[in-house]
C-alpha cells in the first residue's frame, strides 16, 4: 500500500470511528486504538503535504490562531423562531395555520436545544463553511472552530446532495461543563455559570486548539439545498443521520394539536434527565411546500414555532414600583426588588408591563412576588404570594400623570400600554429618542452618550435630533466635562455617522415597529426616503414581510410634519437618504414572479441565473408549489420536483428562453 493509500486508508478508518464514537454513541476500539491510528495518519501527513486536506481526522485538534473573524453572508437568512409559552398561545398557532392551507397536514415535534445556532455548507460531501447566525443576514466565519467539533462530520457517507446547508444547535453537555468547571478550580479559575454561555463563549474563541479541548457537540435540526431528498423535513432529517450527521432520536410526528401537547408535557417532566440543557420543544410543519405557502414574518417562519418551558421562578419582597418613559412615550411599571440570585443573575428590577396586568395580580407595595426569568432578558413579576400580604398594604393606584413632564397620559384603544402624549417636549422621550438614534446599531456616534445627551439638552443646544449636526465646538467647550478632545471626538463621529447607510438611518429614526431588519427590507424596495414618504398602507404591504402593523406605523410617521421636517433637516445636514443596498436592480421584468431554479445549465451556474432572476425583480423560491410562475429548468432535475411541477401544471422554461425574456 503506497503512503497516499495508507493516508487515504487510515483518514476514513477515523473519520467512521468518530461516528460511532460521538454520533452513534457506540465506540468499536478503545481510545488507545484510535490514538495511535492517529498518530500514524498524522506521521504520514507530516511526510505528504501534497495531500493536506482541511477535513482530515487530523485536522481535528484545531491550527493556527485567528486575528477575528470574517463575516460571510448567509445564502438562506438565519431567522429564529416565535416563542410561546402557553397551551392556548399554540391553539392560535395551529388556528392561524389552518386557516392559511386548505389541506391538512402534520407536525414534526423536536427538542429546543439549548445553546448557539450554527449553519454548515457541504459541497460534494466536505464540510466547506460554518457561519454563527450574526444579524441573520451574514455570521461570522467559524469554521476552524467547528471542525474541531467531534460530532460534525468533515465528510458525508452516502448519497447526499452537491451542495446544501444544514444548520443546528452547538451545545455542551451539562457533565461537559461540570468537567470544564472541575479543571477550572484546580486552577484558581473562576466557574462557567451555564452550558449555553460556555458553547457560545468556545465558538467565538479565536484559537482552535482550546476550542478542541472543549467537549462541545452539536445536533442537526434544518436543511435547505436545492435538492433535497425529500419534500419533507422528517425524511430529510433521517437522510442527514445517513449521511452521518447527529440527528435527535426524540423528534416525533403529530397530527394534532393534543398530541403535539402531549409531547411537550412529557418532555417537560423529561427533560431532568437529559444529559443536556433544552429549553423548550419546536414544533414545524412537515411538508416543506406547504411551509413555503406559509412562508416567513420579517423574523421567522410562520411555519414553525417554539414551545418555552416555564423558566426557573424565585420569590423577593416588591420595594417600590417605578415608571418609566420610553421614546415612544410609552409608560412601563418597574417593580423595584430587593435583590435576589435567578439563573446565575442578581436581579433588582422586573418588568410589570402595564396597568392591567398590576391590577389582574393585584400586585402591591411590600408585596412578596414570584419572579421569573422567560425568553427575555428583562425578568418578570408573575404572581404575588397573598397570605404573606401586610393587612395595611394599599391597592397600587396607577399614575395619571407623565413622571418625567407631568403631561396627563392617555390609553388609545386596544393599546395595553400608557402613553404620555407629549413627544415634542417630554424630556424623557426626548433623551429616548436621541438615545435610540445615537445607538450602536443605528447611528453608533462615537464620543456621545446618554449622560451627553442629558446635559445637552438641559443646556438648550438640541431639541431635535437634527440639531446635533449643528453643534459648534464653542457651544460645546463650556459644558461640564466637556475637554477640548472630548468636543472634538463628538463633532467628529457626528461627520462620520453621515457615511451611515440609509437603511440604519432609517432604523434610527425609531419609527414604531420598524426594527432593524424592517428597515432594511424596507430601504431596499424603496431605494429613497422619498419613496417611502409617499407610499400608502397597499404599496407597503405589498413589500414581502411587511405586515399590516408596520405599513400603519410608517404611514403615521410620515403624515406628521413635524416627522418629515426632522427628515429635511437631516437630509440638509447630509445624512444617507437613498439606498445603497447591492442596488443591482436592472429591470423590473420578472416583477411579482416566483421562480424556482433546478437542475444543471451550460451557460451560467445557478447561483448566476439566481441573481439574475433577482436582478430583473423575480422572486427565487426553492421548492415547487402552487404559486410558482415558472420552473427555470436545467437538465437533470430532480425527478420528483420535476413530476410535482407537471403535476400542478407550472410552466418549464430553459435557459436559452430565460435569457431571451430577460434580454
Ligand atoms: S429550527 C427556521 N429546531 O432555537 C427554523 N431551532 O429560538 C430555524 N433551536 O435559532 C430553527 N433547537 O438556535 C430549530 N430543534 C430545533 C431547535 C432550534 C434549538 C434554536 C435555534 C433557533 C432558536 C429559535
Amino acid at each position: 500500500m503506497s503512503n497516499k493509500e495508507r493516508i487515504l486508508f487510515l483518514r476514513n478508518e477515523l473519520a467512521e470511528h468518530n461516528h460511532s464514537y460521538y454520533v452513534l454513541d457506540t465506540p468499536l476500539i478503545s481510545d488507545f486504538e484510535f490514538d495511535k491510528l492517529l498518530a500514524e495518519l498524522q506521521q504520514l501527513e507530516d511526510v505528504s503535504a501534497d495531500l493536506f486536506d482541511s477535513n482530515s481526522p487530523t485536522q481535528r485538534v484545531g491550527g493556527a490562531v485567528l486575528d477575528g473573524f470574517t463575516a460571510i453572508k448567509h445564502n438562506y437568512r438565519m431567522l429564529s423562531l416565535g416563542n410561546t409559552y402557553s397551551d392556548e398561545d399554540l391553539h392560535d398557532f395551529d388556528a392561524r395555520l389552518r386557516k392559511l392551507s386548505d389541506q391538512d397536514f402534520e407536525y414534526v415535534c423536536e427538542l429546543k436545544y439549548d445553546g448557539v445556532s450554527i449553519s454548515l455548507t457541504y459541497e460534494n460531501g466536505q464540510l466547506t463553511q460554518a457561519l454563527t447566525r450574526g444579524d441573520g443576514t451574514q455570521g461570522d466565519d467559524v469554521t476552524a472552530n467547528v471542525r474541531t467539533i467531534k460530532s460534525i462530520p468533515l465528510k458525508l457517507k452516502g448519497d447526499y446532495p452537491d451542495n446544501f446547508v444544514i444548520r443546528g444547535e452547538v451545545f455542551l453537555p451539562i457533565i461537559g461543563l461540570v468537567q470544564m468547571n472541575k479543571q477550572r478550580e484546580k486552577e484558581g479559575l473562576e466557574q462557567y455559570a451555564n452550558p449555553r454561555n460556555t458553547a457560545s463563549g468556545s465558538l467565538k474563541l479565536l484559537d482552535a486548539k482550546e476550542v478542541a479541548k472543549r467537549p462541545l457537540d452539536c445536533y442537526l435540526y434544518y436543511l435547505l439545498g436545492e435538492s433535497l431528498p425529500s419534500t419533507n423535513h422528517y425524511n430529510n432529517l433521517q437522510k442527514a443521520k445517513d449521511w452521518g450527521f447527529k440527528i435527535s432520536i426524540e423528534i416525533e410526528k403529530h397530527k394534532t394539536i393534543s398530541d403535539v401537547l402531549n409531547f411537550i408535557n412529557k418532555w417537560d417532566k423529561k427533560r431532568q434527565d437529559l444529559p443536556y440543557e433544552i429549553d423548550g420543544i419546536v414544533i414545524k410543519v412537515n411538508d416543506i411546500d406547504l411551509q413555503q405557502e406559509m412562508g416567513f414574518t420579517a423574523k421567522s417562519p410562520r411555519w414553525a414555532i417554539s414551545y418555552k418551558f416555564k423558566a426557573e421562578q424565585v420569590s423577593t419582597i416588591l420595594q417600590e414600583i417605578t415608571y418609566q418613559v420610553g421614546r415612544t412615550g410609552a409608560i412601563t411599571p418597574i417593580a423595584n426588588l430587593y435583590p435576589v440570585q435567578l439563573a446565575g443573575t442578581t436581579v433588582r428590577r422586573a418588568s410589570l408591563h402595564n396597568a392591567d396586568q398590576i391590577a389582574k395580580l393585584d400586585i402591591r407595595e411590600g408585596d412578596k412576588v414570584f419572579v421569573e426569568k422567560g425568553g427575555e432578558v428583562i425578568p418578570k413579576v408573575v404572581a404575588v404570594e397573598l397570605k404573606d400580604r401586610n393587612v395595611f398594604s394599599q391597592h397600587t393606584a396607577y399614575i395619571q400623570h407623565c413622571p418625567s413632564c407631568a403631561t396627563e397620559l392617555v390609553r388609545r384603544d386596544g393599546d395595553a400600554k400608557h402613553y404620555c402624549p407629549n413627544p415634542e417636549t417630554c424630556p424623557a422621550q426626548i433623551a429616548g429618542k436621541f438615545g435610540h438614534f445615537i445607538s450602536r446599531k443605528a447611528m453608533n456616534i462615537d464620543g456621545l452618550g446618554r449622560e451627553t445627551i442629558e446635559l445637552l439638552i438641559a443646556e438648550g443646544l438640541i431639541s431635535e435630533i437634527s440639531d446635533l449636526y449643528h453643534l459648534k465646538k464653542e457651544e460645546l467647550l463650556p459644558l461640564e466635562r466637556m475637554a477640548e478632545k472630548s468636543a472634538k471626538n463628538l463633532l467628529l463621529g457626528l461627520e462620520e455617522s453621515k457615511k451611515i447607510p440609509f437603511e440604519r438611518v432609517l432604523y434610527a429614526l425609531g419609527i414604531r415597529h420598524v426594527g432593524e431588519t424592517v428597515a432594511r427590507t424596507l430601504a431596499k424596495h424603496f431605494k429613497t426616503i422619498e419613496e417611502i414618504i409617499s407610499a400608502d398602507i397597499v404599496m407597503l404591504i405589498a413589500v414581502d414581510e411587511i405586515g399590516e402593523k408596520i405599513a400603519e406605523s410608517v404611514v403615521l410617521y410620515f403624515s406628521q410634519q413635524q416627522n418629515r421636517d426632522l427628515i429635511f433637516n437631516l437630509e440638509t445636514a447630509g445624512l444617507q437618504f437613498s439606498s445603497s443596498i447591492e442596488d443591482a436592480s436592472v429591470s423590473e421584468i420578472l416583477k411579482g414572479m416566483k421562480i424556482v431554479v433546478s437542475g444543471v445549465f451550460s451557460q451560467f451556474s445557478r447561483v448566476e441565473f439566481k441573481k439574475m432572476i433577482e436582478e430583473h425583480g423575480g422572486k427565487n423560491v426553492s421548492s415547487i408549489s402552487k404559486n410558482i410562475t415558472f420552473v427555470l429548468s436545467g437538465d437533470n432535475m430532480g425527478p420528483s420536483k420535476h413530476q410535482k411541477a407537471i403535476d400542478l401544471g407550472i410552466p418549464f422554461v430553459d435557459e436559452e428562453e430565460f435569457l431571451a425574456k430577460i434580454s
